[in-house]
């Protein structure tokens, strides 16, 4: 996600890893159709697309009156929300930049319908570039809390897209490995493929291995065999939203690897930024998930492999219960289950 002052620039991830290719965007209603398409994707990523969507969304308004300028921005912002609805990033961010519209402006009354709207834009944009650089320095944060984690020799793995694709500079749950391979540990990462659209094969080997890391891609339905032959020593995954109760609410997939990595005694991590603290919800059981559509399951390579007439489901998320994981590394530290700090592991 790069923004260059005046339009959005965001890797195709589709593409990934045949083609790097980045399209630039102007426009509101397209940015959300790249958010809706997985052409960005994870969390932080839709978040801060979204709140630059806006931005630019509000950009042909600026000269309107303030009771004008806030309208659109409310229904703006309501067609970007409709994006994708599992990541509280999406709606966090946009939020924010709301909020930085109401904010201004040196005592401006939005029922004087001669000002401007230009101080609010501007606002709002600030806000929209803050959140960008919130998102690096706390993948930063994440990875400095979690690389005590990665020992010499150990075998972590991952599931979806974590990583840089997916946040900014380290990504989330990749942070702690940048970092550990930047100090010269040496270690292992083991990536699950994540069907149905591949974020592990594509787009988690796609960035590893470009930084040097050593990843090896299995099928989902490999893990537990990895795990009983001791070839993980632990599990992080990234997070699209956690729940007040800490509950964890990602790929899907992610709560099968939780049970059974509970299962081997190996512990389970889950990496995310305060962005992706959800304190407005209780659990999990009141997120919305998204369900996808039929294709991406039934259709290989452009190739249907289901039986015409055959139902298929395809629920992009689930939740992991915050009892089946060790903790919450985030960038103010390690959380438990309750929120609370946890004690990090000895040396
Ligand atoms: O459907 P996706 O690819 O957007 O799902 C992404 C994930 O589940 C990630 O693990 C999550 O968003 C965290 S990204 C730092």
């Amino acid at each position: 996600v790069r923004w260059d002052g005046e339009a959005l620039n965001l890797l195709d991830q589709r593409r990934l890893p045949d083609e790097v290719h980045i399209d630039r965007y102007t426009r509101a209603d397209e940015v959300r159709r790249a958010i809706a398409e997985l052409r960005v994707r994870g969390a932080p990523a839709i978040g801060i697309a979204a709140a630059y969507g806006l931005v630019l969304a509000l950009a042909p308004h600026r000269d309107r009156p303030p009771a004008a300028f806030l309208a659109a921005v409310r229904t703006e912002a309501a067609m970007l929300r409709t994006a994708r609805p599992t990541a509280v990033n999406l709606t966090w961010a946009l939020d924010r930049v709301m909020t930085a519209a109401q904010r201004d402006t040196k005592g401006s009354d939005p029922s004087v319908s001669s000002a401007s709207s230009v101080p609010r834009w501007q606002a709002m944009r600030a806000e929209a570039v803050a959140i960008h650089e919130e998102d690096r320095a706390m993948c930063r944060a994440i990875g400095e809390h979690g690389v005590h984690l990665i020992r010499p020799g150990c075998a972590v793995l991952t599931h979806c897209n974590a990583g840089a694709l997916a946040v900014s500079e380290l990504g989330t749950a990749t942070a702690p490995m940048y970092l550990a391979h930047a100090r010269g540990v040496p270690f292992r990462v083991v990536a699950c493929e994540t069907r149905p659209l591949l974020q592990g094969a594509r787009l988690t080997a796609w960035e590893l291995s470009r930084a040097g890391i050593d990843v090896t891609v299995i099928c989902d339905s490999a893990a537990a065999h990895a795990m009983a032959a001791r070839e993980v020593d632990l599990v992080i995954v990234g997070a699209d939203r956690v729940t007040r109760n800490g509950d964890v609410v990602n790929k899907i997939g992610t709560s099968a690897l939780a049970v059974l990595a509970k299962h081997f005694g190996i512990p389970f991590y889950v990496a995310c930024p305060s962005s992706t603290l959800d304190s407005h919800t209780a659990t999990g059981t009141e997120v919305t998930i998204e369900e996808r559509g039929r294709d991406e399951v039934a259709t290989i390579a452009g190739r249907c492999i289901v039986p015409e007439g055959v139902k298929v489901r395809n629920p992009a998320f689930d939740v992991t219960p915050g009892a089946l994981v060790t903790a919450i590394i985030t960038d103010r530290g390690l959380l438990k289950e309750n929120m609370t700090e946890a004690r990090e592991p000895s040396e």
